[in-house]
């Protein structure tokens, strides 16, 4: 048993232990916390978390972050003093970490100020702005006169990044981006984003908005965006080295600076078929990181659990290494199971695994002796087969050699009653497979 943030949970292996949702958990943990609520992007977990599991460091601490996402844990590490580095695979979110984690000269709120007000100014001007992101059905995401009015934004942003330092106009990137997706018509579910049903009076409200009021209100939610990014700054700057390093976790011997890492917490793509991509695209189009679908399905391909666009037509001719089965009992039956529904949903599940094995094989040439690594993860279902993800991976760290290998439920993720979200602690052996009792999971 374990008290602490998490309430009391139940060290256990495969089967959950009721308990609920504990949204302070999540993101929402987050949004109200400076630099970690500019965006809403992967799904992510909370500070909270992270300091609970940090609250015995000393100083000699080296964290790791494989699969940095919105860059929960190195700015959690960077405000607590702890240095750490994290490993990201799309540009965009090591450019958003990196940014997050940037130690701003005295004055940058001012500067952003000054220079969001006078881009506000000039894209008030209805003059045509000719460039669109090459996002596909961009109409369905936002109506003609907010398209406008953010392109000529855009535009702006785009001149200021010939003026200013680089940290002014990258915030305000982030400013931009905050408007631009209030302004879509979209709605974020529990794992996705869906397009909203527009009712008729909002149609007619569209049809009596002329160019220049809708200008002028996205111009003023870009003000106040600029404002609310100004204002986090100030709170809970980072003190410590901390960054995002592009690259694959997989190979993480030849992505990371240095060796001896003592902890690591991440939590991996969850293989539930969501696609960061597909979910980051229109930030990652507007701000120039992608430029077309081809690239986009490239790139989901080349992340873990990747399905999306052409990343599908990818795994249809993938094949399982034959040589190294997945070390879980029953792991060929329940991907029999998945792959009766659908064929490609088994290969999915099998190269998902594939890939962590090799993350967490690799893990042993960077981490220190006696290394804490704690793995949130959650479990999927496939029509009437439960994936028991954190027992799988529980299974791999112990294959790897890792010793004092535990799950913990941690909370419920949705309202179908199976879906859980775990920690897997494990901890790197010293020398041999037995491990320090300073490193004992309590
Ligand atoms: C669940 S998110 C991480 C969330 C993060 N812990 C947070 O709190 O923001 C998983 C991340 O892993 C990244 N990823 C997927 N495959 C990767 C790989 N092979 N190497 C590095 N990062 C990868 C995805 O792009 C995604 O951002």
């Amino acid at each position: 048993m374990t008290q602490g943030l998490f309430g009391q949970v139940e060290m256990n292996r495969c089967s959950p232990v009721p308990v609920g949702r504990r949204d302070y958990l999540t993101y929402r943990g987050n949004v109200a916390v400076g630099r970690h609520g500019w965006l809403r992007l992967t799904p992510a977990y909370s500070l909270a978390l992270v300091r609970e599991l940090l609250k015995d460091s000393g100083p000699d601490e080296l964290v790791l972050e494989p699969f940095s996402g919105t860059g929960t844990t190195p700015l959690a590490c960077a405000t607590l003093g702890i240095r750490c580095h994290a490993v990201e695979i799309n540009p965009f979110l090591v450019w958003l970490g990196n940014l997050k984690l940037t130690r701003f000269d005295k004055g940058t709120d001012r500067a952003l100020l000054a220079a969001a007000s006078g881009i506000a100014e000039n894209a008030r001007d209805p003059d045509a702005v000719e460039w669109r992101p090459a996002l596909h059905q961009i109409e369905k995401w936002w109506d003609a006169p907010t398209l406008h009015a953010l392109a000529a934004l855009c535009k702006g942003i785009r001149r200021q990044f010939r003026k200013r330092a680089p940290g002014v106009s990258d915030l305000l990137r982030v400013a931009f981006c905050r408007v631009m997706i209030r302004t879509a018509n979209v709605s974020f579910g529990h794992q996705s984003m869906s397009f909203k049903k527009k009712d008729d009076g909002e149609e007619d409200q569209l049809i009596r908005e002329t160019s220049a009021r809708c200008a002028r209100r996205v111009t003023d939610a870009f003000l106040a965006a600029a404002r609310e990014v100004a204002e986090s700054l100030s709170v809970d700057p980072p003190g410590a080295e901390a960054r995002v390093l592009p690259g694959d976790s997989r190979h993480l011997h030849s992505v990371l600076p240095e060796r001896g890492y003592t902890a690591v917490i991440t939590s991996p793509p969850y293989p539930n078929r969501m696609s960061y991509i597909r979910e980051l695209r229109p930030y990652m189009y507007w701000l120039g990181f992608l430029s077309d679908g081809r690239a986009a399905g490239e790139l989901d391909w080349r992340a873990i659990g990747g399905t999306w666009g052409c990343a599908t037509s990818m795994l249809n001719t993938w094949t399982p290494d034959g040589r190294n089965g997945i070390p879980f009992p029953h792991f060929d039956r329940i991907i029999r199971d998945i792959g009766k529904g659908h064929a490609l949903l088994g290969r999915y599940v099998h190269k998902y695994f594939e890939d962590i094995r090799g993350h967490i094989e690799g893990l042993r040439s960077v981490l220190a002796p006696g290394a804490r690594c704690h793995y949130i993860v959650g479990n999927s279902k496939f029509y009437d087969t439960m994936l028991p993800v954190e027992g799988i991976y529980a299974a791999l760290f112990e294959d790897a050699g890792f010793a004092n290998v535990r799950v913990a439920t941690i909370r419920k993720r949705t309202s179908k009653k199976e879906l859980y979200e775990f920690i897997v602690h494990a901890h790197m052996p010293h020398g041999g497979k037995s491990c320090h009792p300073l490193f004992l999971v309590p």
